[in-house]
């Protein structure tokens, strides 16, 4: 296990992994489920990391042949790095996929994005026929935006019409999200902007309002999508 825990040291995503015991077992759990010739949604997060670690070793156990469909650069290296062939969406629909969340309401609704990477994750969970979420109970709120704010990915030119489109449906406060160690704010893969946006009430239109908006690529928002959720 020593080359599996180096290689999470060096993550970007490894200040992140707290409660480490917890989402192992669940990640076991995940790999359990993973069948002989599976096409797997990986989604993104430290929690995916780990439960890529417990597949990538019943892989080599059992010589297993699947292959994943990733949701991030980021994780398509890790897959690589661990031996896990790819694949895309539009090669292949995936049989399942597995994937964290930043909150779950009692409804199973889910902020998502504090990765920046929720237009690929939504695309892949709205393509895949099984979604299950795995988190830690720290991860539980009543209300969806008790704890984080809804990330939303913006085509840079349209930044100040959507700011002003959002506090019209009730965003509280827009911060740009800046990029991590140097000047500016994050870019994502899709060479755009992320908009971290409070509200004060997030009703089950909120998502539908949200990309409604011209300029706005995705948000972090998924209500009542077809989830399965695992807790740590
Ligand atoms: C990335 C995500 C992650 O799944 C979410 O942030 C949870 O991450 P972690 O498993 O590290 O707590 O949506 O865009």
């Amino acid at each position: 296990m020593n080359w599996q825990s180096d290689l999470l040291k060096n993550l970007a995503w490894s200040d992140t992994i707290i409660n480490l015991e917890g989402k192992q077992k669940v990640a076991d759990a995940i790999a359990a489920k993973v069948k002989d010739g599976d096409i797997l949604g990986v989604g993104s997060g430290s929690t995916v990391y780990v439960a890529l670690l417990a597949i990538a070793k019943r892989i080599k156990e059992e010589q297993l042949t699947i292959k994943a469909i990733p949701t991030s650069i980021e994780i398509s290296l890790f897959c690589s790095k661990l031996g896990i062939p790819l694949t895309t969406l539009y090669e292949n629909k995936p049989d399942w996929l597995f994937d964290g969340a930043d909150e779950v309401d009692p409804k199973h609704s889910l902020i998502k994005g504090r990765g920046g990477a929720m237009f690929k994750e939504k695309l892949l969970i709205s393509s895949s026929p099984v979604n299950y979420i795995i988190i830690d109970d720290s991860k539980q709120v009543k209300k969806l935006g008790t704890n984080f704010p809804v990330p939303i990915e913006v085509f840079p030119a349209a930044l100040l019409h959507v700011e002003d489109e959002l506090r019209k449906i009730g965003a509280t406060s827009l911060l740009i999200r800046p990029a991590k160690g140097k000047d500016g704010p994050i870019i994502t893969e899709n060479g755009n902007m992320v908009l971290d946006a409070h509200f004060d009430d997030i009703d089950d239109d909120m998502e539908i309002k949200i990309k409604s908006i011209t300029g706005v690529i995705e948000s972090g928002l998924f209500i009542n999508y077809n989830v399965d959720i695992l807790m740590a």
